[in-house]
């Protein structure tokens, strides 16, 4: 097979395309905006994700249709963008030009103070304000929790968001009504060939097509792949790690695809957060709270559930659900694939049951049965973009008697890696699923995990959270099969 080779970077800038022929494997879209092409209104708070100073959006194709998303700049890297449209707050209005609809809103409700925030809130709300143009308080409170602000508060804020449509329409925005020429612009940059970059020492590689990922990488194996960049991102900006030679794939249609059967739904590796979550709530209603929960909306737009799972973190959010789930994952070198279960491929902190060359391709969630009970929780200091102390999924199917037939308890944040209960399970298996029965399964905890101590909770805390969600989990099924979701806050007592 010959594969077509294209040596540089191609993508939209506001209303200019950028060809890039040397690109830093580092080098991430915040720096290149600010630094080389000095557009400035595009800020840097924290440069880990955030505070979202550093919003903008990012358009990109997607079985032909044109969508734009927040995402934040300081750790998407560059290289990425290939065929993308990046959309900066300079586009929004021109020099002693008028106010764009967002930009006046922010300005009539007294929404901004020093205004070091501003440029990352009015792309955030740009960026729903396109996809909604008449958000509930709700919805613009989940599109802002990666946004910061210190000094303004957020009341004026949301009342800029319920604003917007009032002083412009949506259909004469110019990304609204050029998006068939954008469209069109966007495909032509998009040839299909794989995109190399740079010699031995700074290689990146943006593969054509899913087999020529696999190529590359059983060729490469020591390469870096990068999807959302969400992790990755922080090894540049917070570490200073050299990354290269490094693989991208946000790129890959092919690993983007959401396929549902009778049985269950397969997530290919590359699906964001964002991507995965109609679909997800639509068949698990009780993962909802779980994913509103994960970072804020422009890490949901970049992250994918692929990255949160090879990263093998012990608090990453969606293991322990995935597990509960019964879920698979399957890997692939060149053209072999071997499917396991998830929880198999967390072998112990920082290694996981992935060989040299190989890629999570996809993830397979099965379908809960009629009689299976199952619930999520997140418990975390702050409410929204917080990382987990505490992660428990639980799974349970009771018999015609009441009796506990099977169950699965899967922990994040209660040792080196997201962990079944094991003891637990066992000291529940066949006993009626009565308080009398959980409060003696509790003690087992303490022979399943060690947890450890570490700013986001103590061991014992950490302890006591995990029996509580056992009791939690307990008392919400009583009356129906339809657990109650609500806000998983958990109170140590
Ligand atoms: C501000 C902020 C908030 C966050 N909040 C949360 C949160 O609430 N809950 C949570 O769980 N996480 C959170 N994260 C962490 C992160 O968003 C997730 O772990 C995310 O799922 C990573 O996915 P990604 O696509 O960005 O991965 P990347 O950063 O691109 O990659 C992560 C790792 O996985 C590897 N990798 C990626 N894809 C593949 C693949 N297909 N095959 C093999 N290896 C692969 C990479 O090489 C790397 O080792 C947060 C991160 C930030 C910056
Ligand atoms: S600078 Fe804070 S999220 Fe990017
Ligand atoms: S206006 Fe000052 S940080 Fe938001």
């Amino acid at each position: 097979m010959t594969i077509e080779i294209r040596n540089s970077i191609r993508f939209l800038l506001n209303d200019r395309q950028v060809e890039l022929a040397t690109v830093s494997p580092v080098q991430t879209l915040l720096d290149f905006l600010r630094i080389d092409r000095n557009l400035r209104g595009t800020k840097e708070g924290c440069a880990e994700g955030d505070c979202g100073a550093c919003t903008v959006l990012v358009g990109r194709l997607f079985d032909g249709r044109l969508r734009y998303e927040s995402i934040n700049a300081c750790i998407r890297f560059v290289a990425s963008l290939d065929g993308c449209h990046v959309v900066t707050i300079e586009a929004l209005a021109q020099p002693n030009g008028p106010l764009h609809p967002v930009q006046q809103a922010m300005v009539d409700t007294h929404a901004s103070q020093c205004g070091f925030c501003t440029p990352g809130f009015v792309m955030s709300l740009y960026g729903l304000w396109m996809e909604n143009p008449k958000p509930s308080v709700q919805e613009i409170e989940k599109a802002l929790q990666g946004n910061l602000c210190r000094c303004t508060g957020y009341a004026a804020i949301i009342r800029a968001a319920e604003a917007i449509s009032s002083i412009g329409e949506l259909g004469k925005d110019p990304l609204v009504a050029e998006r068939e020429k954008i469209a069109r612009q966007l495909a032509a940059l998009r040839d299909g060939r794989r995109v190399e970059i740079g010699g031995e020492q700074e290689r990146i590689v943006l593969p054509g097509s899913l087999d020529d990922f696999a190529a590359v990488l059983e060729a490469n194996p020591k390469a870096t792949i990068v999807a959302g960049s969400t992790d990755v991102g922080l090894w540049v900006t917070k570490f200073m790690r050299d990354i290269a030679p490094v693989v991208h794939l946000s790129h890959l249609e092919e690993l983007r695809r959401i396929s549902v059967d009778a049985d269950g739904i397969t997530l290919a590796a590359g699906v964001s957060y964002t991507e995965a979550y109609a679909v997800l709530v639509r068949h698990f209603p009780q993962l909802r709270e779980l994913w509103d929960r994960i970072g804020g909306e422009q890490v949901r737009n970049m992250g994918t559930v692929g990255g949160n799972i090879a990263n093998g973190s012990p608090i990453g959010d969606t293991p322990p659900a995935l597990i509960a789930l019964a879920a698979s994952v399957t890997l692939r070198k060149g053209g072999k694939r071997r499917a396991l279960p998830l929880e198999s491929f967390f072998i112990e902190y920082g290694r996981q049951d992935r060989q040299p060359g190989e890629f999570v391709e996809s993830v397979r969630i099965p379908f809960l049965a009629e009689a299976d009970r199952f619930a999520v929780y997140k418990v975390s200091k702050r409410v929204d973009e917080d990382i987990s102390s505490v992660c428990a999924a639980f799974r349970v199917t009771l018999d015609g008697e009441g009796r506990v037939a099977d169950v699965t308890i899967a922990f994040g944040g209660m040792a080196g890696t997201p962990k079944r209960a094991s003891n637990v399970e066992a000291a529940l298996k066949g006993s009626v699923w009565s308080e009398t029965a959980v409060n003696a399964a509790v003690a087992a905890f303490e022979q399943d995990f060690t947890p450890l101590s570490d700013w986001r909770a103590s061991a014992d805390y950490r302890m006591l959270v995990a029996k509580n969600l056992l009791r939690r989990f307990h008392l919400e099924t009583q009356d129906t099969r339809n657990v109650r979701i609500d806000r998983a806050v958990a109170v140590a007592v």
